[in-house]
This record gives structure tokens, sequence and C-alpha cells, in this order.
């Protein structure tokens, strides 16, 4: 019997994001091209007894900042699931939290998508991989690309997940300032026109061809966010101009911020920009490599 375990719960970076429009619901029609990369939060699973406490799923996180009770997608995860599958088991899950959060990196998330992995293995349900994606979709627009990983054009609110071939690039680096940046008011800063149907066929054909033809060493990508953003932050884009007068091949920034990645075409650069970007304490900074669709199928999955 599985009495516990460890899964990586690793970041995404948006490699492009475009508003197609805001939709009837209040979200926006997206076409974005996901992209998983090596930092990672941890999650490790200990299985408990049943407990007669309200909660039987309790969740512990290295960093105070981050909440424990049921505003964490973990919790809600976990309550899905256990709604869903008539469980009465109980679970404790310990957070080591090493990816910024809020950040533009989908942290929380993955960690609901890895939530949902992790316990239905620990409590052995046999969820499809059907049912997975519907109560990821329900946790979070970002959350079933998660069941994915590697690099996916993401349609719909990002929830629909088409695989891409690899992007294999190993020399990337994140920014990330001390910036909190809420989602929803960005979206809305955007002002985008109105779509009263779901965006047509021929757009997202559009939209795939162009994320197909795309080298992402030499094209601009784009994220139509980012000028919303750094009107309001103009520090986010400082970094952007910095991590490009530091020789990126390509830097733009992920999600809605306020993460900044760069793509480096190799290790020295890469090392002398960060390097120099030791003049400014208050910025996260890390180096990591993509992470292929197999690494991660391999990795979150086939250590099950
Ligand atoms: O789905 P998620 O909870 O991550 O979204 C957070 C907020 O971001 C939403 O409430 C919405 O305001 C905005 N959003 C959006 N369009 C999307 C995704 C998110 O407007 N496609």
């Amino acid at each position: 019997m599985t009495t516990g375990f460890t899964l990586p719960s690793y970041a995404k970076l948006n490699l492009s994001l475009r508003v197609l429009g805001r939709r009837d619901d209040g979200f926006h029609e997206l076409c974005t091209v996901f992209q998983t990369v090596s930092l990672h939060d941890d999650l490790i699973f200990v299985r408990q007894a049943v407990s007669l406490s309200e909660r039987s799923v309790t969740l512990m996180c290295s960093d105070p900042k981050v909440p424990t009770d049921g505003r964490n997608l973990i919790i809600k995860a976990a309550d899905e699931l256990r709604k869903r599958s008539q469980i009465n088991q109980g679970a404790q899950i310990h957070l080591e939290k090493h990816i910024p959060s809020p950040g533009g990196l989908g942290g929380g998330s993955s960690n609901a998508a890895v939530a949902l992995i992790g316990l239905a293995k620990l409590w052995n349900i046999p969820v499809g991989a059907d049912e997975l994606i519907e109560i990821a979709e329900t946790l979070g627009s970002d959350v079933p690309f998660f069941l994915h990983g590697g690099t996916a054009l993401g349609t719909g609110r990002g929830e629909r997940i088409e695989p891409m071939d690899d992007f294999p690039t190993k020399f990337l680096a994140i920014v990330t300032p001390d910036i909190d940046i809420p989602t929803r008011p960005v979206f809305e800063a955007l002002n985008s026109p109105n779509l009263t149907i779901p965006a047509p066929e021929s757009i997202l054909n559009v939209c795939r061809f162009d994320v197909n033809s795309v080298d992402f060493l030499q094209s601009a990508m784009k994220n139509d966010i980012e000028s919303v953003v750094f009107a309001v932050f103009p520090e986010v884009e400082r970094v952007k101009q910095t991590l490009l007068e530091l020789g990126a091949v390509h830097a733009g920034m992920s999600g809605s911020g306020a993460s900044v990645f760069a793509i480096f075409d190799k290790e020295e650069t890469r090392q002398t920009a960060l390097k120099a970007l030791e003049i400014e304490p208050s910025w996260r900074k890390f180096a990591v490599a993509a992470i292929s669709r197999s690494e991660y199928r391999e990795n979150v999955f086939g250590k099950l």
C-alpha cells in the first residue's frame, strides 16, 4: 500500500499569448503557447487514516505567505476529487514552494493538477484522463495544461489543449520582480472587443498556423497583455528591456506577469546576464530549461 511519495509540480511559461476577445461569460478567448520548465515546487503526499475532522486533507507549505486553507487550489482539487469519487480517506500534503506566486508561471494551477494526479494514486481511485480534465477545468483555466505538460497550444479560456512539437531550449532564464499583479483587473484593462460567439474555427486555424510556423528563437513572439501591465508596472518592462540588453534572443512576459522569461542562444550569455542582474536584489532569478512532454510524463506520472 502506498504510504507516501513526492511529485514535482513544474512551472509554465506562455511563450506567446494572444487575446482574441472578451466572451459573454467574462473570460477572454485566448490562443497561447504553453511550455513547462524545470523550475518546480515539490508536493509530498502522505496517506492519513480516516479523520473525523472537518477537513481530512491537510496542507502545509514551506512559504508562510501561501494560504493552506480552502483558498488553496490544492484543497479545492482534493475536495472536488473526494466529492466525485465519494472517497472517505485522508491525506497530508506538504508543499515545498519554489515557484514565485503569483507570478504568471502557473504555480497554483500546476499544484492543483499534480494534487489531482497524486491523490488519485494515493487513494487508488480509477479516475480516467477525461474526468481529470473535467475536474481540472473547474479549478482554473491553466490547470488542464498541467495534465499534459511539454509544449502545447491552449485555446478557449486556455483550457483546451493541443500538444505541439517540443521546443527543446536549454538556455532560458526567468526573472520575477517583487510585484503582485492581479489577473482579473489586467484582463479587464485590455478592453478587448466582445466575442458573442466562441472564436470561430477559422481564427483558431490562423492561430495554429502562426504558432506552428514561428521559429521561437527568431520570431517576435507576442504577449497581448504586456502593454497593459507595462503601463501600470513600468518595472516589469524594465526587466524585459534589461534582459534584451544583456543579450537575450527573445524576452517576454509570461501570463499576466510579473515574471519575464528570456531565451538565450548559449549558456555563457545566460550566465553573464544572470551575474549582471545581481545588482537587482529584489528580482528573483532562475536559470531553467524546457521540460518536454515525455520528460513531464515520466517525472509526474511515471514514478507512480
Ligand atoms: O481561470 P482562472 O481562475 O485562472 O482566471 C482568473 C481570472 O483571470 C478570471 O476570473 C478572469 O477574470 C481572468 N481570465 C480571463 N480570461 C481567461 C483566463 C482568465 O479573463 N482566458
